[in-house]
């Protein structure tokens, strides 16, 4: 597509994104204008009413076909308290990855005998936080756990096994975690041994298996593989299947697979190879929280010379998508639909890899205009950080035409406040 979408078109990457009545580019009934003006930017905007109905969609989803399964939101997708609380609300579960986003999880008011730790270097401190919260249950990924787990715990942990399946996923080979070389799972040969020592010790409950294959995965066949790797494992209560069905970025990329397909694909392959009474969880992340984010920025500056640079006051500081991944966005200039030109929307960062999109096509980009970058809610505010002590933007909530902070922006105060 050789030219910028229409602002109506791109309600297709994210939904909430869409002219409101005066004409105006709007999100969440508020005009991003509008938001800009209170809120500043760089930020993160959050639509409400895609986030819950996504979230409902997959609770339906799974449960229609299998009525004991179990959705539990990647919280490290986007670890805010108001995003996991609205996940609990209807009524999901979570996945947290360390203290720290298992805290965040608390915060956002996740019943602890909803969430689950996984991880491959759980720390004591990990451990300890989770055994104390008394979380539902503990993912083994090595035999240290085991050994933490029985210093640590008090009581019987809830546990379940992480193996690798052996599946190569489609997708960026930083995000693939399925295959032999993977730093995930206990290694192929040992798993029936951490099994028993699991099954064995007066500090574990040892309740089934997992197992989680990459993600910004667009096929639905690698998923179904890896139910049948894990089932051939033996019968167990509880089988957890990870996340990873990835999201379209791009006006020029084929629609992902819906939740609806990914839940038929992967809870019709448990219905042939799991047994009938065991619980099966996913773990979606990406999915889930990815269309229902935006980030809006201010152009800073543009350069016309062999290329076209279009600056903006964000970058690889609150999106690293596209540096660590290669992630195509899909840019447009707010309020604007004058003659497109191909641009290349470069981050306010000291180092070239600073770039959100190459040869996009913009509508006429001056300094002050407003540049919109749909899909960022999943892995964006997850991933930011502080380089060139750039402070990280806020995340805003919009919903029915109302805005609200969920994460405040952070200040030259709080980047020194460490400083001893
Ligand atoms: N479960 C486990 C055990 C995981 O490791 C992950 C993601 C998920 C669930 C959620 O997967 P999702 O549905 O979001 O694909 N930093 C990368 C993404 C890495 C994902 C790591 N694990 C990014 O920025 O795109």
């Amino acid at each position: 597509m050789e030219r910028p979408a229409s602002h109506s078109e791109l309600a297709e990457l994210s939904p909430g994104l869409r002219p409101g009545p005066d004409g105006r580019l709007a999100f969440g009934g508020c005009a991003l204008a509008d938001l800009a003006a209170e809120f500043g930017t760089a930020a993160i905007l959050v639509d409400v009413a895609t986030l819950r109905s996504t979230a409902e969609r997959y609770v339906e989803a799974t449960t229609a076909i299998r009525p004991n399964s179990r959705v539990h939101f990647a919280t490290k997708a986007f670890p805010v308290p108001a995003v996991v609380g609205l996940m609990a609300e209807a009524g999901l579960y979570c996945d947290v990855a360390s203290a720290g986003e298992l805290a965040i999880a608390l915060a956002g008011g996740m019943p602890a005998e909803r969430i689950l730790l996984h991880g491959n270097a759980k720390t004591d401190l990990d451990i300890g936080a989770a055994l104390e919260a008394g979380i539902g249950l503990i993912v083994i990924d090595s035999f240290d756990d085991i050994d933490r787990i029985e210093r640590l715990a008090e009581r019987p942990q809830p546990v379940i096994v992480r193996i690798n399946p052996g599946v190569l996923a489609p997708t960026h080979e930083a995000m693939a975690t399925g295959h032999g070389e993977s730093k995930f799972g206990i290694p192929n040969g040992q798993v029936e041994a951490a099994i028993a020592r699991a099954a064995a010790s007066p500090k574990m409950e040892m309740l089934g298996l997992h197992v989680h294959i990459g993600s910004q995965i667009l096929e639905l066949e690698p998923f179904v593989e890896s139910v049948e790797r894990i089932a051939a494992l033996g019968t167990f209560d509880l089988y957890d299947l990870g996340g990873g069905l990835g999201s379209r970025y791009a006006m020029d990329e084929p629609v992902a697979p819906s939740i609806e397909d990914y839940a038929e694909a992967l809870f019709g392959a448990a219905a042939v190879h799991l047994p009938d009474e065991s619980v099966v969880a996913i773990e979606p992340g990406r999915s889930t929280v990815a269309p229902a984010g935006i980030s809006l920025y201010s152009v800073v500056g543009v350069k016309r010379g062999d290329r076209t640079f279009v600056a903006i006051d964000g970058g690889m500081g609150d999106n690293m998508e596209t540096a660590l991944y290669g992630t195509r966005f899909w840019p447009a200039i707010v309020d604007k639909d004058g003659g497109p030109e191909r641009c290349d929307v470069v981050g306010h960062h000291c180092e070239t890899g600073d770039r959100l999109a190459t040869d996009a096509w913009l509508s006429s980009p001056e300094v002050g205009d407003l540049l919109v970058i749909p899909v960022t809610g999943a892995y964006c505010h997850s991933m930011a950080n502080n380089y060139n002590a750039m402070p990280r933007p806020p995340v805003i909530f919009v919903e029915d035409g109302d805005a609200r902070v969920a994460i405040r922006r952070e200040t030259i105060a709080d980047l020194l406040g460490r400083a001893t």
